[in-house]
């Protein structure tokens, strides 16, 4: 059966700030290195991404700087696709959800839904401003924070202390428009019965098998049960309500959270048009005649989960059964495709730290992309991307990863091969001729990879896909020593010969396999080897030689190469301490004050929450009665009836037990086996949802609340105190 199209989407970022390396790893490189990967294996996929241009963010924004929003989201979304382009980030199509087709699309659908009565209609009272004549948004609303006495914040959250508020909650409350004090009053409003949707949300995710990061956010919000939201807004920037709906539309638009998403599918019809096929859109969004259904795969940040894997899959559903209900039998309009897979990524920290574009600590794409090629940057970012949790990234890692990885194993055995093969094999690929069982071996290394690494793409397991392709070369690298071509060539001139050939066929075989992740590299060797005809990864097509061909020998005997060089250029220890350099003077004269302005699925850039304060003071009676002990983690697995829940044995030297831990949302088994961790031992044994725990791993909670491990280098049983 050939493949079903894959339509991939990357959240759309809003378009007011630049970007950073964390919107990078969340969203965008991790698409970008499966998209390449697809494409080369001859894949009929297309990927859409574009900017998010609506929103009282950007709104309040414009106020704020005495301009229009229409400005502001013009110079970001030039600023971002070119950021984008640097990195070497190919979507198929990067719009805008300002364009015409945007807001055709998102009015249709909206419209339609409307007409048959997928919406309910509820009224209540919010904040308005008498003086400026304009409902407020909570942003749009200051005053002072109840918790912490800043006199400058906001109606939905302190920037100074972190907490979330209501606008009722400020002292002296003032509209940000006018100064005047806001009034309450009634307003109309459009809302997606997400409780009546419920079952059928919760019966459609019940067939997934996502990843767990993923499942464990969307059980627990259908846990506390869903409430309706509001799709529309009192505000003058955004898709305006379509007239004609029933009801007053004056000075209403489509909440951002409505549009955003259905810009996944102007933008492909902004494609299919470019393409010359304005219809092809319908290919990878909706169920073909013959009964294929294409597949729709979201990358995201985890904090657009929610609106991913509940709240657009609603306004799908809610717009397949208005299409149903209109029920043109001549001319049915085919179903939307649901979300096959949502692979949303945890968020990158900075040096340790949170990442925080407010108080100056991220890395801006242009900047990095000033001091390094985009190939390392992809690099580093890859082995570190942020799959299961939280990952850190931090320049002296950057800098090991590509001198020791990049440069040190994948260039450097390309090096050798291509250097020795111009030195003595009159820079032409030798003929194998009699193989050894080294040879024969590097060869069925190289023949399996395609398949293996294809399969940890396919599964979107990103690291391990780039260390799999690493280590070919490390292999490559290994078969060198082994075979020993310095020594052979005094002794055995064929042997010699072979092992060339041999290594040759593994650059090759990588000229393709690194393409996905650093696409200069592979192109440049490439080049070195003379090897053409090799597919684009930026473009679909099945021309070339693709994927598969790369684990097979791709270098006729005889074969002229090209000239050898430099693959991957050390970063030296200057060029990451000016990087480190930056970063301090940045976040020295950043103002918390200043606010946040880039919201997007691989960032946190809120102010930081304090820590609670120390707890009353105990004495040391009060402590001694707890026995902590050293504990080895000896399997860990979720437990089979809740869904918060991991279930670990742990080896506490005497006796191995089995313990229980709340953390399933924070931490994956395979992060926790084999660790050694603090147990408090002499917890009376309870019974949850039915198997019995003995005792409690302690964890660190950081300020978002997420669980860390705390380990130690004691060996089990040793005691803690
Ligand atoms: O969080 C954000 O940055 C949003 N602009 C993401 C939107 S994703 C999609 F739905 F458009
Ligand atoms: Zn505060």
């Amino acid at each position: 059966m050939p493949d079903r199209p894959l339509l991939v989407t990357s959240a759309l970022p809003y378009a007011n700030g630049p970007l950073h390396l964390g919107h990078l790893a969340g969203a965008y490189l991790p698409a970008d290195l499966y998209v390449r990967q697809q494409r080369l294996a001859g894949r009929d996929v297309v990927w859409v991404c574009g900017s998010d241009e609506h929103g009282a963010a950007i709104a309040i924004r414009a106020r704020q700087e005495e301009t229009s929003p229409q400005a502001i989201v013009d110079r970001y979304h030039a600023e971002l696709k070119e950021a984008f382009a640097g990195f070497g980030i190919a979507f198929d199509v990067y719009g805008r959800t300002t364009s015409q087709t945007h807001r055709e699309t998102s009015q249709s659908l909206f419209r339609s839904i409307e007409a048959a009565g997928g919406f309910v209609r509820q009224t209540s009272t919010q904040l308005y401003d008498p003086e400026a004549g304009l409902f407020l948004a909570d942003r749009f609303v200051v005053g002072t924070c109840p918790v912490c006495g800043y006199d400058k914040a906001y109606g939905d959250q302190c920037e100074n202390c972190g907490s979330t508020l209501a606008p009722d909650d400020l002292i002296e409350p003032s509209s940000t428009l006018s100064g005047a004090r806001p009034e309450r009053r009634e307003t109309t409003h459009w809302f997606l019965p997400l409780g009546e949707m419920q079952p059928q949300l919760a019966e459609w995710i019940g067939t997934k098998e996502w990843k767990p990061n993923v499942l464990g956010q969307v059980r627990s919000w259908l846990d506390g049960g869903l409430s309706d939201r509001a799709m529309t807004r009192d505000l003058d920037w955004g898709v305006p309500v379509p007239p004609g709906v029933d009801g007053e539309t004056d000075g209403k638009v489509l909440y951002v959270w409505f549009d955003a998403p259905i810009g996944y599918v102007s933008m492909t019809k902004e494609w299919a048009e470019a393409e010359g096929d304005a219809e092809r859109w319908r290919r990878y969004w909706q169920v073909h005649p013959d009964g294929t259904e294409p597949e729709l795969v979201h990358f995201i940040g985890k904090d657009n989960i929610v609106f991913h894997c509940l709240v657009f899959p609603a306004t799908l559903m809610a717009a397949n059964r208005a299409a149903d209900a209109a029920g043109n039998a001549a001319q049915p309009d085919r179903p939307f495709v649901l979300p096959s897979n949502v692979p949303a990524n945890e968020f990158l920290n900075l040096e340790g730290r949170k990442l925080s574009t407010s108080r100056g600590w991220a890395v801006w794409a242009d900047e990095a992309l000033a001091a390094f090629d985009a190939d390392p940057l992809r690099y580093a970012l890859a082995v570190g991307l942020p799959e299961t949790k939280d990952a850190d990234f931090t320049w002296a890692d950057f800098q090991n990863r590509v001198n020791s990885e990049l440069a040190d194993v994948v260039g450097n055995f390309c090096n050798r091969a291509l250097t020795f093969a111009e030195r003595f094999c009159d820079n032409a690929v030798p003929e194998l001729v009699g193989p050894s069982d080294a040879d024969r071996q590097m060869l069925a290394a190289l023949a399996a990879a395609p398949a293996e690494i294809g399969r940890a793409y396919q599964d979107v397991r990103l690291r391990d896909a780039v260390a799999q392709t690493v280590q070919i070369a490390r292999l490559g690298n290994q078969y060198l020593q082994e075979t020993e071509p310095w020594k052979t060539r005094k002794t055995d001139e064929q042997a010699m010969r072979n092992t060339i050939a041999v290594a040759l066929q593994v650059c090759a075989g990588l000229g393709i396999l690194l393409e996905p992740v650093v696409p200069g590299v592979a192109g440049r060797l490439r080049e070195m080897l003379n090897l053409e005809g090799v597919r684009s990864s930026e473009r679909a097509g099945t021309d070339g030689l693709g994927w598969d061909d790369a684990g097979r020998p791709l270098l006729e005997p005889g074969h002229a190469l090209g000239t050898p060089g430099i693959l991957v250029e050390k970063v030296e220890d200057e060029a990451v301490e000016a990087q480190r350099e930056l970063l301090r003077t940045r976040a020295a004269n950043a103002s918390p004050e200043s606010p946040t302005t880039t919201a997007s699925g691989a960032e946190a850039a809120e102010p930081e929450t304090p820590y609670a304060p120390l707890a009353d003071e105990i004495v040391f009676d009060q402590f001694a009665p707890l026995d902590m002990r050293v504990g080895r983690i000896v399997a860990a697995e979720p437990h089979p009836n809740a869904d918060k829940l991991l279930r670990f044995d742990v080896d506490l030297g005497f006796e191995t037990r089995q313990v229980l831990s709340g953390v399933r949302e924070h931490l994956a088994p395979e992060d926790l086996l084999g660790q050694r961790v603090v147990v408090v031992a002499n917890l009376k044994p309870r019974t949850i949802r039915g198997l019995e725990s003995n005792g409690m791993i302690l964890f660190a909670e950081d300020r978002d609340g997420r669980l860390l491990l705390v380990t130690t280098d004691g060996e089990p049983g040793a005691i803690v105190k």
